[in-house]
């Protein structure tokens, strides 16, 4: 639905967006992460042709959206990041007004606008002017501006942003839900939305593609994932570690101290392919086989904020090497 391919934006001197290439299928939630500054926005408003690309294709549904934009900006559901408002508009004449841009009219129109009002509970607020709502509501009427024809592609900047935890929630479990019909791409710098509502993440960081893959995939690469810690009584660190050291998997054991009078030690895997082997088997195996009695046993999933920090963090080590502008603003 959405092809992002070799997207390259410069301001002047900035390069915003560096080769980005993605796409999103029906079905699919992706989450667009990165720090402050990434490329994010840019990236969003080149894919709803709000801004042409200096180099690269945007394809939506197979429309070019710079050759072909009628067709492939009608597709396109799309919450731009600082929300623009209609100050002296209510909520209600907003969302009409936005219905008839559509071409709604009639029952069409009541229809919509009626769908949106209950999916983001703008009921108490429509015949408030918008810019005496709360900040809560001011985005969901955003929001439901971006909903209200029912596009099969939506394009959401930062959607939970300013929302209060409860608000946060309703509209991830909104996006969530429309995931399952349409292809969704929102960025945030939350990683708990991530892991609550994306199917797949990508990381950009100084305007680069830095990750792509599930959430699962990407904690994968954490550095602590797979890493088992398990407290062992009545043996001395030495021998632990001797004995897991020796053991076929297994990268480095770290002993991290007595804890509930056993001897705690922390145990990481060898990667293949990028991935941790799984250890859990192998160390009970061998404690069974020794006789070693544990009380803790707890494998670690890895961190998404691990990876974030790791991925990102590197990028910009290797940026301030080099002549490369970015992150100067915003
Ligand atoms: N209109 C603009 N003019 C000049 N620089 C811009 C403009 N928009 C964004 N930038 C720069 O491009 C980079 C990426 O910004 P942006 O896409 O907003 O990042 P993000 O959304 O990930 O925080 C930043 O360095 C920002 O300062
Ligand atoms: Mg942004």
């Amino acid at each position: 639905m959405i092809e992002a391919l070799n997207l390259v934006k410069w301001f002047g001197p900035i390069l915003a967006v560096n080769d980005v290439t993605f796409t999103v299928e029906r079905g699919e939630v992706l989450g667009f992460l990165g720090p402050n500054g990434a490329g994010k926005s840019t990236t969003m408003r080149m894919i709803t042709g709000f801004l042409p690309p200096s180099s690269g294709t945007v394809r939506i549904d197979g429309h070019d959206v710079v050759d072909d934009p009628i067709p492939a900006r009608e597709n396109v559901g799309y919450l731009p990041e600082n929300a623009p408002g209609y100050p002296e508009m209510t909520v209600t004449g907003f969302l009409n007004f936005v219905a008839e841009v559509h071409g709604l009219g009639g029952q069409d129109k009541r229809d919509a606008v009626g769908r949106v009002v209950e999916m983001c509970h703008l009921r108490p607020v429509l015949h408030q002017p918008i810019d005496t709502l709360s900040k809560g509501y001011r985005h969901r009427t955003c929001f439901a501006q971006s909903i209200l024809p029912d596009p099969p592609i939506l394009v959401l900047d930062e959607p939970t942003d300013g929302l209060d935890p409860n608000q946060k929630r309703e509209v991830r479990d909104l996006i969530r839900e429309m995931g399952k019909e349409k292809a969704i791409i929102l960025s945030t710098h939350i990683l708990e939305e991530v892991d609550a509502v994306c199917s797949r993440v990508i990381i950009i960081d100084n305007g680069q593609l830095v990750c792509n893959g599930t959430p699962d995939e990407l904690r994968k690469r954490a550095p602590g994932a797979g890493s088992v810690t398990v407290g062992i009584y009545d043996h001395k660190a030495g021998e632990i570690k001797d004995v897991f050291s020796g053991l076929k998997g297994v990268k480095r054991v770290d002993v991290l101290g007595e804890h509930n009078g056993a001897v705690q030690v922390k145990v990481y895997p060898v990667r293949q392919d990028g991935n941790p082997l799984e250890l859990g088997p192998v160390l009970a195996n061998v404690m069974k086989e020794r006789g070693m009695v544990f009380g803790e046993f707890h494998t670690e999933k890895g961190r998404l904020e691990e990876v974030f920090y790791d991925v990102t963090r590197a990028e910009q080590e290797v940026a301030s090497d080099t002549e490369k502008v970015s992150n100067n603003v915003g």
